[in-house]
């Protein structure tokens, strides 16, 4: 099965899941959006208003925010896979409990297994929790972490979340140099991996 025909079959039955504990009084599932290939993946908190309607991540005042950071590194909002930790909004946008967070996570893995990128940028404290449990924010936004995860090397990439830069002016300055240093992590990786494919050509 393509990847495609995989994530349509995993959404449908996410949207059969009546166990989901946020799906009551929902409007949508808000699944994920993107690059079915790409190598960096985007992952939020959960949805709000807007992408409840819209059954997508991050269109609203935060999601615009995130399309000009990833435009302000050559980095299309086309080129990224974008998904949440929580799939259904929490009303009055209230944070995600951890069993709720446990209960998503379930599909979550799935996705990201299926996408399988190279790199995730945890944008918020519960996506950077999901791998990088012990730390705290204030201290490792905007630094690379190689983590196991199903026995392959993921680069974690933890970020404030754009809604926390909207509210908070140092945050924004934060963010924005955060994304500069994710443009030199990520030219970094591609110089990397075509220096091993060099290397290989080399010793064929
Ligand atoms: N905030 C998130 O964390 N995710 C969204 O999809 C929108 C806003």
């Amino acid at each position: 099965m393509s990847k495609k025909e995989l994530l349509d079959e995993l959404k449908k039955k996410m949207e059969e899941d009546e166990s989901l504990p946020l799906k009551k009084g929902t409007t949508n599932l808000v699944f994920g959006v993107g690059n079915f290939d790409a190598k960096v993946l985007c992952l939020g908190e959960g949805p709000g208003y807007w992408e409840d309607l819209k059954a997508e991540p991050f269109v609203g005042n935060a999601g615009k925010l995130l399309d000009s950071l990833l435009q302000s590194i050559e980095l299309p909002r086309e080129e990224v896979y974008i998904t949440n930790v929580v799939h259904h909004r929490p009303p009055e946008n209230r944070d995600p409990s951890p069993e709720e967070i446990t209960a998503y996570g379930v599909y979550l893995d799935k996705i990201i297994e299926i996408i399988d990128p190279r790199v995730i940028v945890t944008l918020g404290r519960f996506s950077m929790g999901k791998f990088l449990p012990t730390a705290r924010i204030s201290g490792v936004h905007g630094k690379k972490f190689v983590v196991k995860w199903k026995g392959k090397d993921l680069v974690i990439i933890p970020m404030y979340h754009p809604a926390a830069a909207l509210r908070n002016g140092a945050v924004m300055e934060q963010i924005k140099n955060d994304f500069l240093k994710l443009k030199d992590i990520l030219n970094d990786i591609k110089n990397k991996q075509e220096e091993v494919k060099i290397e290989q050509m080399n010793l064929c």
